[in-house]
């Protein structure tokens, strides 16, 4: 019998059939492992425009007919409650490589998810949970694997469904995290979705939750691959995109805002006129490479040289980004525009997109996650596997398997 009807969440289908309707109070254990962090969350289902104040939430009223909403088109959006969200960070261990190594990523996983389940279970106090979400590429395969296995041990000894979640689509239900409902914020679809993180570039459009069309991507290196393997070449360690923001805003300005820039460097802006939505950036990294190898020993080590790249570096990606993204939003008539991913936590990037959008006078509306859900974490994986448990896309537990270029449609 399925689980939940067996612990009273009542179903019904939407008045429009979309989607069924469930009770408030669904908890989801979520799991992430596709990269270098180990993440664990617990997230519950609140309706709509309800506080967890409210009298019409929980207690008597929280199976009752009245407390029901949907997550389907036209329909109100769901909030979610964030019961616990637990990062196990690697970078310190993959620092000295400049980079992500799979394999020693895969043993810290291993090593990491029971300490991190057992601290997100305390931390909540060991609620009754309904589902659990795992995390199952795109990513690295050894590490997609950790968090498969772990997490069908735990749905088989807590006899519980298991969901299947693509990571790209967590970075973009990211923005759901920290919803409001003030009017004129609702993110409306369809909207334009530019997905930045360390392994991947896509423009996404964004109809409704699930469904999605790919409109272009990176034909090389990512966005954040280009940030990390820049900062690698100027020696600033990793993650790269911190450390060149970092870099990047100690450039001093001068009157009227010209930059006293020094060493003049240019770097390409590529593909930024082509009439298409994909991108490239390995390139970038090569300019930067060639910049900085062609430099006397002194300039190499001068921290305005460095600093000078790292903002150049740094403003051609965010160039790119921002013309694409606009272009994208423009040709498919999106009502929003949504960022995700790691490079999203990019203060500039941000700034950037919402100057342009206010100077052109757009009609966007434009969304992105809090800097703590733009890079990986559970939360962002529970909510994902929400939409996915409402589309009805669970699968048996033994036909759940890693797909490291797995594509979200
Ligand atoms: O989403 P994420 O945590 O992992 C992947 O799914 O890849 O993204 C990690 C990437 C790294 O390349 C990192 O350098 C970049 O996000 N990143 C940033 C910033 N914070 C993280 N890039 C630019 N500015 C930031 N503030
Ligand atoms: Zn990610």
């Amino acid at each position: 019998m399925n689980p939940h009807t067996k612990r009273g969440l009542t179903s019904l289908k939407s008045a429009s059939g979309a989607y069924p309707c469930y009770g408030v109070g669904v908890k989801i254990l979520a799991i992430e492992t596709s990269c270098d962090d180990t993440c664990v969350a617990i997230v519950e289902t609140r309706p709509p425009h309800q506080t967890r104040t409210s009298p019409a939430f929980g207690g008597a009223k929280r199976r009752s007919q009245s407390s029901l909403w949907c997550g389907g088109k036209g329909q109100k959006q769901p909030r979610f409650d964030i019961l616990s969200n637990i990062v196990s960070s690697q970078v310190e261990i993959h620092r000295k490589w400049g980079g992500v190594y799979p394999t020693l990523a895969k043993r810290e996983h291993q090593k990491n998810l029971p300490l991190v389940l057992e601290k997100t279970l305390k931390k909540t106090k060991r609620p009754k949970i309904d589902l659990i979400a795992i995390t199952v590429g795109p990513g690295l395969d050894p590490c997609l694997w950790t968090g498969i296995n772990f997490a069908k041990k735990l749905a088989k000894d807590w006899n519980l469904p298991i969901i299947p979640v693509n990571h790209i689509e967590a970075h973009i239900l990211a923005n759901w995290l920290n919803i409001t409902t003030r009017p004129g914020r609702v993110i409306r679809f369809p909207a334009t979705c530019l997905v930045v993180s360390g392994g991947h570039t896509q423009l996404i459009l964004m109809k409704d939750f699930g469904n999605y069309k790919i409109l272009g991507e990176t034909r090389d290196d990512a966005a954040g691959e280009c940030l990390d393997k820049t900062a690698r070449i100027l020696g600033l360690g990793y993650p790269g995109g911190p450390a060149i923001a970092n870099q990047a805003k100690k450039i001093r300005r001068g009157p009227a805002s010209t930059d006293l820039s020094r060493y003049k460097i240019q770097l390409p802006r590529p593909m930024i006129n082509q009439k298409n939505y994909d991108f490239s950036f390995s390139g970038l990294k090569t300019a930067v490479l060639y910049n900085f190898k062609t430099q006397p020993q002194r300039i190499r080590k001068s921290k305005k040289y460095i600093r000078e790249i790292c903002k150049e570096t740094q403003q051609s990606i965010i160039d790119v980004l921002i013309k694409k993204t606009i272009k994208a939003a423009k040709d498919y008539k999106a009502e929003s525009i949504i960022l995700g991913g790691g490079v999203s936590a990019n203060k500039e990037l941000r700034k950037q997109f919402q100057q342009r959008i206010q100077k052109e006078k757009l009609n966007f509306r434009f969304r992105v996650p809090s800097f703590k859900f733009c890079t990986d974490n559970a939360a962002m994986t529970g909510i994902a596997g929400y939409y996915v448990w409402l589309r009805d896309e669970t699968k048996s537990w033994k036909k759940i398997k890693a797909d490291a270029n797995l594509k979200i449609c």
